[in-house]
């Protein structure tokens, strides 16, 4: 089939390569010409396991073709894609206008009949109004070409992007029009081969599964994040509340991991979109707004804690931090709990050594002007440092050389924002730990 995908950032380029790889022929749109450039050379903007191979390999084979120019693009395509960002507007609800703007581009260069499908994350109701931008250029132009509009929400996660693209555990297709599913049909068929897994709803159900979805799941990790602070409280190691509920089918171990509240650029928004939605719903004192107040509160737990050992002024402190994007397998520091510490502790008079496998270039100007130095090596970054704030879940971390932090650490504390490391080992070699919800005094 002859797709075209607008907007090659983490969604469009992940579809258009995985739609390529099984040998539809893909164009990439996008209108940074700096990112297009680089991916016609296979350099990628992002970072994300397995996607570079992807792309090189179909773009080499003519399947994956970068462009700027929307009009050749869909000239003789089937189907079209949105997959531009949604980003939260000042009132939390998600800002439409890119997603409007291609509508409207779509509208003003379709020759022939093409669905319109829309992945990026949107609120309940938008494939009307791209429907009706949509409409308006055609009447303009004074033509009726056949369109139909389809919402077919993205549930990839950053990270193991390809991989979930490649073998999804549902693909969610909103439609109303039964031969636009059967193009649907036909282009996720062989991503649902073993078991089907398209599930056909209405397009307003499609819009609000998305949200749902992700309020789910961020709910979780607020709800935990709260039981931890009582576990703090309380004298209770909230790890084996972890498992002790995570056992139970109806919770489910996932999402239930205690840490410095979630990031990355959809949680965040989605969940403040949903309470805007909530909004002209007329609900009130909803649990997204708890979870996302809750989440705010979290990035700042440790930086809590650190105050609480070395006290408000910490001018002339040295730390160290391992991580710095959102989540590991990742670049990506959009929402990432690290920055937020890095940037208090620093106003707090603080230097900061960073330490992170893939985020450091995307960091640099994220904290530009403060006191952060940035390093490749994680025991560079712990040389002389009072202490370690731990913010990541990349594998190279998990098992270090505890007996070198301790030589190396002043106040011999490590601050475990992620709780990868077991207080009781920590103790067994004279270090003190600080966990969410645990420490070292619970173990001693
Ligand atoms: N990142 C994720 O993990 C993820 C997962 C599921 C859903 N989503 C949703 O998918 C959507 C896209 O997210 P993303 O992370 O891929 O965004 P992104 O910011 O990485 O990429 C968006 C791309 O769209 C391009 N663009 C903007 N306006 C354009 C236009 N008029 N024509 C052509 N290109 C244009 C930008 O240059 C950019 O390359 C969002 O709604 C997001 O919520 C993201």
């Amino acid at each position: 089939m002859k797709i075209a995908i607008v907007g090659a950032g983490y969604v469009g380029l992940v579809t258009g390569a995985c739609f390529a790889e099984m040998g539809n022929n893909t164009v990439c749109v996008d209108i940074d010409e700096q990112k297009l450039a680089g991916l016609r050379q296979g350099i990628l903007p992002i970072h994300e396991p397995g996607l570079e191979q992807m792309v090189v390999a179909n773009t080499s084979a003519g399947r994956l073709v970068f462009s700027s120019d929307l009009s050749a693009a869909i000239s003789d395509a089937e189907v079209v894609f949105i997959a531009v960002g949604t980003p939260p507007n000042e009132d939390g609800s998600a800002d439409l206008s890119h997603v409007l703007a291609v509508a409207k581009s779509i509208g003003q260069k379709i020759q022939q009949p093409i669905v319109v499908v829309n992945k990026s994350t949107v609120p309940v109701g938008t494939a009307d109004k791209v429907n009706e931008a949509l409409r308006a250029e055609l009447d303009q132009r004074g033509v009726d070409i056949d369109f139909d509009v389809v919402s077919n929400p993205e549930f990839l996660r950053e990270g193991s992007a390809v991989q979930d693209f490649m073998y999804p555990d549902r693909i969610v297709v909103g439609a109303e029009n039964p031969k636009s599913e059967r193009v649907m049909e036909e282009l996720y068929g062989s991503f649902s081969k073993k078991q089907d897994r398209i599930q056909f709803v209405g397009i307003r159900d499609a819009e609000m599964i998305k949200y749902a979805a992700n309020a789910m799941l961020a709910t979780k990790i607020s709800f935990m994040n709260e039981v931890a602070l009582m576990c703090d409280e309380f004298g209770i190691d909230v790890e084996n509340v972890r498992r002790g509920i995570g056992s139970d089918p109806r919770i489910g171990p996932s999402f239930i991991y205690p840490g410095c509240g979630y990031g990355g650029s959809c949680f965040p928004k989605d969940v403040r979109a949903m309470i805007n939605m909530a909004g002209q719903a007329e609900l009130k004192d909803t649990i997204f707004e708890a979870v996302e107040r809750r989440n705010q509160l979290q990035q700042l737990v440790l930086v809590d804690k650190v105050v609480a050992q070395f006290g408000s002024d910490l001018e002339g402190k040295l730390f160290a931090l391992w991580g710095l994007a959102f989540k590991p397998e990742t670049d990506d520091i959009r929402g990432a709990p690290a920055i937020t510490i890095a940037r208090h502790l620093c106003e707090r008079g603080a230097k900061v050594v960073a330490c992170d496998p893939q985020a450091i270039e995307v960091s640099k100007e994220a904290l530009a002007g403060l006191a952060v130095e940035y390093v490749d090596d994680p025991y560079q970054a712990t040389e002389n440092a009072d202490a370690l704030i731990v913010v990541t879940e990349w594998r190279q971390f998990k098992q270090p050389d505890f007996r070198r932090l301790n030589k190396q650490l002043r106040s011999k504390t490590i601050f475990d924002g992620r709780n990868i490391y077991n207080p009781a080992r920590c103790t067994d070699y004279g270090l003190n730990y600080i966990g969410i919800g645990r420490s070292s005094a619970l173990s001693s």
